[in-house]
């Protein structure tokens, strides 16, 4: 399997329509590059995600959906409607999008119905070991602390990932952990896959920067060097 590189485009401005379809084209440049070392999936607002899946040749995640079936439900996010804009998977429970744990359940459950992946977030590696229960496509262990701080996961949370890591994989389907917070620097990336981790979630540190193309092609150099 190849490591994951997973970007969260948030709420930010930098991420939002017009120019959320920019870095995402960024962002395919680099999977066109190094799309054989590394997979590269994208995390936008539901509004941008029917732009941007027939845009680009990405994987194009939403960022949550509610456990809903069709009908009457105002407001709230269907699977069917990130299915239909060309999602081929969600976040969910991230810490700023928090999910009910039988919510969080159902969600998954829904998805596996539809082939739908998930990526689902956990503060902490006893979150981890609880939602690996549900087996959902990927865990993303993300310290809320760290989130667009200037410490990542991987410098501050060593233990933890190795911990989670090895929680995962000792299960009998081991579910890919993803690690994110804080990630910014160049080695960050490498720490975190020598650590045993399938790849990072990662989102300021990308999202908000000058040059974020440039800025991801290091880090992935960094890995390159070191392979
Ligand atoms: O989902 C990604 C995330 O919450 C990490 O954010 O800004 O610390 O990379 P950031």
């Amino acid at each position: 399997m190849k490591p994951i590189i997973a970007i969260n485009f948030k709420t930010y401005l930098e991420g939002t329509g017009e120019n959320a379809l920019i870095l995402a084209k960024k962002i395919e440049k680099l999977k066109i590059q190094y799309g054989n070392m590394f997979e590269f999936i994208i995390a936008v607002q539901t509004a941008d995600i029917f732009r941007i899946s027939r845009e680009t040749n990405i994987i194009v995640f939403g960022q949550h959906f509610d456990p809903i079936a069709p009908e009457r439900n105002t407001g709230f996010i269907s699977i069917n409607s990130l299915i239909a804009a060309g999602a081929k998977g969600s976040l969910l429970n991230h810490s700023e999008h928090k999910m009910r744990i039988d919510e969080l359940e159902e969600a998954v459950k829904i998805a596996k119905n539809y082939e739908f992946q998930t990526m689902v977030c956990a503060n902490d590696p006893l979150m981890v070991a609880a939602v690996a229960s549900f087996m959902p496509t990927y865990i993303a262990y993300e310290p809320p602390e760290l989130i667009a701080g200037d410490i990542s996961v991987s410098e501050a949370k060593g233990e933890q990932i190795t911990l989670a890591v090895k929680f995962l994989k000792n299960q009998k389907n081991s579910i890919p952990l993803l690690v994110g917070a804080g990630i910014k620097k160049k080695k960050d990336l490498a720490i975190a896959l020598k650590l045993g981790a399938n790849g990072i979630l990662v989102s300021s540190g990308i999202v908000k920067a000058k040059e974020p193309d440039k800025i991801l092609e290091e880090w992935i150099l960094e890995v390159k060097q070191n392979m």
